[in-house]
């Protein structure tokens, strides 16, 4: 059966499991209970007039809203779904998976903000990042005032896993691995993700931002296997749906129910999620996307190695390069003279010299590669 990128056409079978026994023969170090902030336990969630409702009304008085309309053609005036059913019940099809193992959030950086909100006791506890790694990860840690332990990649972009484990410790509630990697583009090995959630005590969170450019299989299947596995996706990348703010996490039941607990009432807008249920009814045009983009980044590749400047293109699974140079600064520098931004990781380490560069359109790429000849 064709398997689309968004696993639209998903079989049975292509359910792969990596692990070489059963889930029901294992002993898990992980103890949901443990892991949650006692405040979190104890807290009793704010209760919107629309959670309380359910059957059939014609009248609602009950929520503060404006019954006599809005200022524009479409009536924003009432609020909408909290837990936003209809869309969870799209995707659970699509990954054979129940609607409530799935948290919709205003981008999956509002999901990697409640994981420490629920997880991570400020002052007291700690994550496990990954560096080169996406930004906010950390930011949310400093936000929370939640410490950070890192371990960084190999030389080679590789995940260094006996430097993960000795990197933890009993205060590390979650280790967040990006897989594909931003700014590095490279996926890892899901066996090693899988071993690392199976001897972690604490929450994996695996970020599958750009997975539908790769065509390494998503580890979505495995939160059935994994009880302390969240995977996160978003609609803001192969969706090219980034001005909506729509992003996801799935995970089993317990830990969904804690983030419908700590999440704002109404974390994702009417119009936010009207669009993306009329995105579902265009699935083909995202799948001709991912495909465009991919021939793109693959074309892009090829002209950028003969730039003489240019000294090493990493591979990549995402929807952007990254591209060592003999001089990022001022490369970046030129390029914002030409008008073109792309992003300058000179300072981050084991990138020195390197510039991130998202896939363009055709069009776009042309640009970039006509001023980077000039110089
Ligand atoms: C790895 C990764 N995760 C998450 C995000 C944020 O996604 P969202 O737009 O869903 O908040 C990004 C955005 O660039 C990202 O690179």
């Amino acid at each position: 059966m064709h398997t689309g990128k968004l696993g639209f056409f998903y079989d049975e079978a292509k359910i792969i499991c990596f692990r070489p026994c059963s889930s029901a023969d294992k002993k898990y170090m992980f103890n949901l209970e443990n892991t949650v902030r006692e405040n979190i336990k104890r807290l009793t969630p704010y209760s919107s007039a629309r959670k309380e409702f359910s059957g059939a009304a014609q009248i609602f008085l009950d929520a503060n809203e404006n019954s006599f309309g809005s200022p524009l053609p479409v009536n924003y005036n009432r609020y909408p779904d909290p837990l936003q059913w209809k869309i969870k019940e799209k995707i659970a099809v699509i990954h054979s998976i129940k609607p409530n193992e799935i948290f919709i959030g205003n981008g999956s950086d509002e999901a990697i903000d409640l994981l420490f909100r629920i997880f991570c006791e400020p002052q007291k506890d700690n994550i496990l990042i990954c560096p080169p790694t996406y930004g906010m990860y950390e930011v949310s840690a400093n936000i929370n005032d939640v410490g950070i332990k890192r371990a960084n990649l190999t030389e080679d972009f590789r995940l260094d896993l006996s430097k993960i484990e000795l990197a933890t410790d009993e205060n590390t509630k979650l280790l967040f691995i990006c897989s594909p990697n931003n700014p590095t583009g490279n996926s890892f090995k899901n066996e090693e993700i899988l071993k690392l959630t199976e001897n972690f005590k604490g929450i994996v969170v695996v970020d599958e931002a750009y997975i539908h450019f790769s065509n390494k299989e998503s580890l979505l299947s495995e939160i059935k296997n994994f009880p302390n596995l969240v995977v996160l996706q978003t609609f803001s990348k192969a969706w090219g749906l980034a001005g909506l703010r729509v992003g996801s996490a799935f995970a089993n039941e317990e830990i969904i129910t804690l983030f419908n607990k700590v999440k704002p009432p109404y974390n994702v807008s009417e119009i936010a999620q009207h669009a993306i249920l009329e995105a579902f009814e265009n699935t083909e045009n995202v799948e001709k996307t991912i495909a465009e983009v991919i021939s793109e980044r693959e074309k892009l590749i090829g002209n950028l190695r003969e730039l003489s400047f240019v000294k090493k293109i990493f591979p990549t699974d995402a929807n952007f390069v990254l591209v060592k140079t003999s001089d990022a600064n001022s490369i970046y520098e030129f390029l914002l003279g030409e008008k073109i931004v792309v992003r300058n990781r000179n300072n981050v380490e084991l990138c020195e010299g390197c510039l991130r560069i998202t896939i363009g359109t055709a069009e776009e790429n042309e640009s970039l590669l006509k001023s980077l000849r000039k110089l």
